[in-house]
């Protein structure tokens, strides 16, 4: 695992941001793995900055995105792909018909739908760079504490913290889902390179139990450490509980010297 350090959220940002530059420079036709909520926003905005400013183009890529809310319309304001469409799609150069999310409505059998979703990722030649949040309980995508380590897409029921968390983007009168279909450990496993990005206070404990706790269903997040490409980017709040801090930026520098020097891996997955 590799764990850079930022002074700040927006710091967090424009180093997520040159990853993604440096991937597209190496491979255009790159598979992105996406992800909400709040951490990536700041990403998805210097994203677009880069497009805008020509030095960064999504036109050959195709994206996948973690999860999605079980059975909510797509034009719904809090579906993720409205999401999606608002924060990134609809101000880059990316081809619509090549950006997918898990939907499952009730009419549809979640079985089949995450078995296909598995399939499509495959077909496009599996995902180059995941990006990841962490939820306060350690959670990723939408696996929430004792998810099956080798769990694939499939349907979620989300736990009372992650509800808590998310409510305040409904209002009184919306109901909000309490099921998602969500990407397995073992699919975002499978990325050849994992982006976890981290801000604020309510995550520092999440990261201290993803980077030095056990591997354990209990911190879904610390399979990362399983991983041989995982970089973790975060703000000082975020890493506030983390030590060693001086020999982590040591690595940090010495591995972006090895990418600028080799290139990132994406052989075979
Ligand atoms: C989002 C997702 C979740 C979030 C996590 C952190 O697609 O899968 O795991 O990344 O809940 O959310 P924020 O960034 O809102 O704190």
């Amino acid at each position: 695992m590799q764990i850079i350090l930022c002074d700040d959220a927006n710091q967090v940002a424009a180093v997520a941001a040159s990853w993604f530059q440096t991937l597209l420079a190496q491979k255009p036709q790159a598979v992105l793995g996406l992800a909400t909520g709040s951490t990536p926003i700041k990403l998805y905005q210097q994203l677009i900055a880069l497009y805008q400013q020509q030095q960064i183009s999504f036109a050959k890529c195709s994206s996948f995105n973690l999860d999605e809310y079980y059975d909510i319309a797509a034009e719904h304001r809090n579906s993720y792909r409205s999401f999606m469409q608002n924060q990134l799609f609809d101000h880059i150069d990316i081809d619509p018909e090549r950006t997918f999310l898990p939907s499952c409505s009730s009419q549809d059998n979640p079985r089949l739908v995450g078995q296909a979703y598995e399939r499509q990722i495959s077909t496009m030649g599996g995902i180059d760079l995941q990006i990841l949040g962490i939820g306060s309980n350690g959670h990723i995508g939408f696996n929430e504490p004792t998810s099956s380590l080798n769990s694939r897409t499939r349907l979620k029921t989300l736990t009372e913290q992650t509800l808590k968390d998310n409510s305040r983007l409904f209002t009184k009168d919306e109901i909000q889902p309490t099921m998602a279909m969500t990407m397995g450990i073992a699919t975002i496993m499978q990325a050849r390179y994992i982006l976890l990005l981290a801000t604020g206070k309510s995550k520092a404990e999440a990261v201290k139990q993803m980077i030095s706790g056990p591997v354990s269903a209990n911190c879904p997040a610390s399979i990362l450490q399983m991983h041989q490409n995982a970089v973790v980017i975060l703000d000082k709040e975020a890493a506030s509980l983390i030590e060693e801090q001086s020999y982590l930026r040591n690595a940090a520098n010495e591995n972006q010297r090895l990418i600028s020097r080799y290139g990132l891996n994406l052989g075979d997955l």
